[in-house]
């Protein structure tokens, strides 16, 4: 469904990936793993049409590479950056207002999913996104995105700063969305959740795809692992 081939990208005269080739299939959880620095978020938005690239980047049979960003999100990609950038002066009402799009009618989630799944963004609904803690702001980010009727999330280090527990939420969340049949390109840098709920993982090295393989794969894998992964 997500094909990418042979993929570089560049900030100006830096070059950044070095043919990048991987795929996500409908429904599965794919972990894009690496060190700080390795190419993962600059490959999240090079699908995205945020960063000038070369290559292949086929979605759903068609071509994206020179789309918008705006067209790559109306062709169903949505995308949580690693800032998590809410609107801190709106509501969180307000926020997921915002990410509904052009979907609305016939989408899969309506507010009453959203605030189903996630109680607490119910309570906190009329208050400024900005004064939310971290875990709740990764929710509404997520939430937000949803809103926007996606068939692939690519979740950029949800877990980022968040305490174990919230942690272990994400990944749950990140499983429920699979089990409605969204496929999640999930970029992190802890091994745990990533090992324990993707059905495949990606590790990037220097902008470069170093191993694509199942979980059970990189475990048994020490060299990988070691190489590219432990600080
Ligand atoms: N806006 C930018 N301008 C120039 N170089 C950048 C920019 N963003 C990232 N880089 C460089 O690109 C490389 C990959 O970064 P990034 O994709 O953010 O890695 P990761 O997300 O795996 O930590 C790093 O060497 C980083 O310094
Ligand atoms: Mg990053």
């Amino acid at each position: 469904m997500l094909n990418v081939a042979n993929l570089h990208a560049f900030y100006g005269k830096s070059h950044v990936l070095h043919g990048v080739s991987f795929h996500v299939q409908p429904g599965q959880i794919v972990a894009l793993l690496g060190r700080n620095g390795s190419g993962r978020s600059t490959t999240a938005k090079a699908i995205m049409g945020l960063v000038d690239c070369r290559g292949s980047i086929l979605w759903k049979e068609r071509e994206i590479v020179g789309k918008k960003a705006y067209q790559i999100a109306h062709l169903g990609i949505g995308y949580v950056p690693e800032n998590r950038d809410i609107f801190p002066k709106l509501t969180v009402h307000q926020n997921l207002l915002l990410g509904q799009k052009g979907a609305g009618k016939g989408a899969r989630w309506s507010f009453k999913d959203m605030y189903a799944m996630f109680p607490r963004l119910l309570e906190r609904q009329h208050t400024e996104a900005g004064v939310l803690s971290g875990g709740e702001q990764q929710m509404l980010t997520l939430c937000r995105t949803l809103m926007g009727d996606p068939d692939l999330i690519i979740i950029d280090e949800p877990t980022e700063g968040l305490a174990p527990k919230i942690v272990e939420l994400v990944g749950q969340y990140l499983q429920a969305l699979k089990a409605k049949g969204i496929s999640v390109l999930l970029i992190e840098q802890k091994l745990t959740i990533a090992m324990a709920i993707s059905d495949r993982v990606l590790v990037m090295g220097h902008g470069s795809i170093v191993f694509d393989g199942t979980p059970d794969g990189l475990r048994a894998d020490a060299y990988v692992r070691k190489e590219w992964l432990e600080v």
